[in-house]
């Protein structure tokens, strides 16, 4: 899609806006984005409209061969939803207001909870492949922050509160609905690096004495975008490899989107109950 190339970010924030607004005129108050190998949650949606990223104008393109770039809009457990299958990393070479630019888009289109879900490495000595974090802390490693520059004054204030970003009351309902239904979910801190390259031992280890218990390369940025606009976050990690001394091995994306399979019967299940409860 060709666009004018001078519109300052907001516009192009509203150019997309009015873009995705003229072909689906709702306003879904729920967004979610899913992680790598862990789109099935769309098959309980009802989807009512679907738009290829490609077509949205200024929308990034995602580039990792696991993810089809779409949004997905629709009813989940009755609830309207906007949905982002495939989302923008920074090691993928997207700036971070590139890789934070649907989050903009979908605070414009009425989202007020954002729920989000990764694959990541399980730093936690006690964690095992295919369980599930819910993220209720971050440490952010980026080497960009998705706020640098001038404040967006229309979307938040210049130096947000980050002392709970990931709602309390949603964790403990995560953690609840986990429990009620046999699932064997952790809690914990959620660490991310720019990537592509995964970690050396060392780093693993590092990564967990600063207090990380999984660590990945996403939604940090898009949860620190989510929360300058002071929408409510929910974020759930699927634990695809182990990270902790001893049991570090190499591993491939077809062993991350095994893990990942196996947790998300359980991630999807938590999700619905969550929305259901919104
Ligand atoms: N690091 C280690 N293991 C992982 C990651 C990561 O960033 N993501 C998924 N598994």
């Amino acid at each position: 899609m060709t666009s004018p190339s001078t519109l300052s970010y907001t516009e192009q924030i509203d150019f997309a806006f009015e873009y995705i607004q003229k072909r689906y005129p709702q306003s879904p108050g729920i967004g979610i984005i899913l992680g790598t190998g862990l789109g099935q949650l769309i098959q309980h949606i009802e989807i009512e409209m679907e738009i290829p990223y490609e077509s949205i104008p200024f929308f990034p393109v995602s580039t990792v061969e696991s993810h089809h770039g779409k949004l997905i809009f629709g009813k989940l457990s009755g609830k309207s939803v906007v949905v982002m299958k495939g989302r923008f990393h920074y090691y993928e070479g997207y700036s971070m207001k590139e890789v934070t630019f649907p989050v903009r888009v979908m605070k414009k289109l009425g989202i007020g909870h954002l729920f989000v879900s990764n694959a990541a490495g399980g730093l936690n000595p006690d964690y095992g492949i295919g369980e599930l974090m819910i993220i209720n802390d971050h440490i952010d490693l980026f080497p960009e922050n998705p706020l640098r520059g001038k404040n967006l004054d229309a979307f938040g204030v210049r130096f947000p509160d980050m002392s709970e970003p990931y709602d309390s009351s949603l964790v403990k309902k995560g953690m609840e609905i986990a429990a009620a239904n046999g699932l064997n979910v952790h809690q914990g801190v959620y660490a991310a690096v720019q990537g592509p390259n995964l970690e050396t031992k060392a780093e693993y280890k590092y990564l967990r004495t600063i207090g990380g218990d999984a660590i990945g390369m996403s939604t940090i940025p898009e949860v620190i975008v989510a929360r300058h606009m002071e929408m409510t976050v929910f974020a759930i990690s699927a634990i695809t490899d182990l990270c902790s001394p001893g049991k570090v091995r190499k591993i491939s994306l077809a062993e991350v989107l095994a893990g990942a399979a196996k947790a998300e019967p359980g991630m999807s299940l938590i999700i619905r109950e969550l929305v259901k409860s919104l």
